[in-house]
């Protein structure tokens, strides 16, 4: 059921929903969220139940503000303070060294946590409707309500950019804040904290260049530790998929394959920036955005709408080599890993 995230009511609804251990859709900034109270075990297990997520990958824990951190958090790094004082709320994700006993089930066990205090309006006043009453900033305290939130899609599949991606995606049984369209569109960057520099472990709208800039650190990648990164589902490499195939390929070739396909071709899509043209009208051709904001915000949306029209598969034009067009092409190619 859809719940306009405009109204007063709606919130209230759905903060009464969380707080007696229900799930709720959540629009935020980067993509939908599938929520619940973080420290309520039993409803963290509806989540992964709904989803059809292991139960060993970590959820993001979403806050009001930077106040809730010292809650969950058992330290923080002078970089990741420096971080979350540029860049919260944002769509930035934090991975902390978790307090013991606090947000088992959320955190897949893991001795870390992922905190992060969206920018959506909708998702700030459902968290502060969330804290206890009396405990609100407002209200003197402080708002340590935690809502465990993954993106509101099935297993491995594209997150959802809309109330009713989340619909299709889970069922109208489930209350769904409906707060528009995400201006992000990709899910935030996370930033893993508890290594001593920041370590990138899934590119975002907040590029590593910012990250290296704000904390004076260079940025590490997975593959430059040595031990096992954490778990993240988000780091698979088949994730964030659309039904239909998807294949990468540069202008050119792409131009040449419509050429050859001629008249007949069905069933296929194109997502390019440079101008195409095919001798068959049902392919479905959209053009892509010059600017890579432009395109995270509309990426998930467009192949989703594919997979609507029964494209079975999908060529997209292959992105410019520069850092600004890194989280983009990390979705694209993970879409395209997994046919
Ligand atoms: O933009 C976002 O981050 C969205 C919105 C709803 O906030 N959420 C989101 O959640 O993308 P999810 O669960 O789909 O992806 C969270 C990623 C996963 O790859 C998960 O494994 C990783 O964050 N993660 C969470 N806690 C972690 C931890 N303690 N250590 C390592 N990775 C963690
Ligand atoms: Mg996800």
């Amino acid at each position: 059921m859809l719940l306009d995230g405009n109204l007063p009511e709606s919130i209230a609804q759905a903060a009464r929903t969380i707080r007696s251990g229900g799930l709720i859709g959540l629009p935020t900034e980067t993509v939908y969220g599938l929520a619940a109270n973080a420290t309520d075990d039993t409803a963290v297990d509806a989540i992964f139940t709904a989803k059809g997520r292991p139960s060993d990958h970590p959820l993001i824990v979403h806050v009001a503000s930077a106040v809730a951190v010292p809650h969950f958090a058992s330290s923080v790094p002078p970089f990741a303070q420096a971080l979350m004082d540029a860049y919260w709320p944002g769509p930035l994700t934090l991975i902390l060294p978790r307090h013991a006993h606090v947000a088992q089930a959320a955190t897949g066990g893991q001795p870390s946590i992922g905190l992060r205090c969206p920018n959506h309006p909708v998702a700030q006043a459902l968290l502060v409707a969330c804290a206890a009453p009396g405990n609100t900033p407002e209200q003197g305290g402080s708002a340590v309500f935690g809502v465990a939130a993954p993106s509101a899609n099935r297993f491995g599949r594209l997150s959802p950019t809309t109330a009713q991606h989340v619909q299709a995606e889970l069922g109208n049984q489930l209350l769904i804040l409906d707060g528009g369209s995400c201006t992000v569109g990709i899910e935030s960057t996370i930033i893993d904290c508890t290594r001593g520099v920041p370590v990138l472990l899934r590119p975002g709208a907040i590029t590593a260049e910012q990250v290296a800039a704000t904390t004076g650190c260079k940025v590490l990648k997975p593959q430059d530790l040595d031990s096992a990164a954490p778990k993240a589902s988000g780091t698979l490499e088949a994730h964030y998929a659309p039904a239909a195939k998807v294949r990468i390929m540069d202008s050119k070739s792409l131009q040449t394959g419509l050429n050859l396909i001629g008249s007949d071709a069905a069933n296929m899509g194109v997502y390019a920036r440079s101008v195409m043209r095919s001798a068959s009208s049902k392919i479905i051709i959209r053009r892509m955005p010059d600017d890579p904001s432009a395109t995270a915000q509309q990426l998930f949306a467009v192949l989703r709408s594919m997979d609507e029209q029964g494209v079975r598969l999908i060529w997209i034009e292959d992105l410019p080599y520069t850092a600004e067009w890194d989280a983009v092409r990390d979705r694209i190619e993970r879409a395209a890993a997994s046919a």
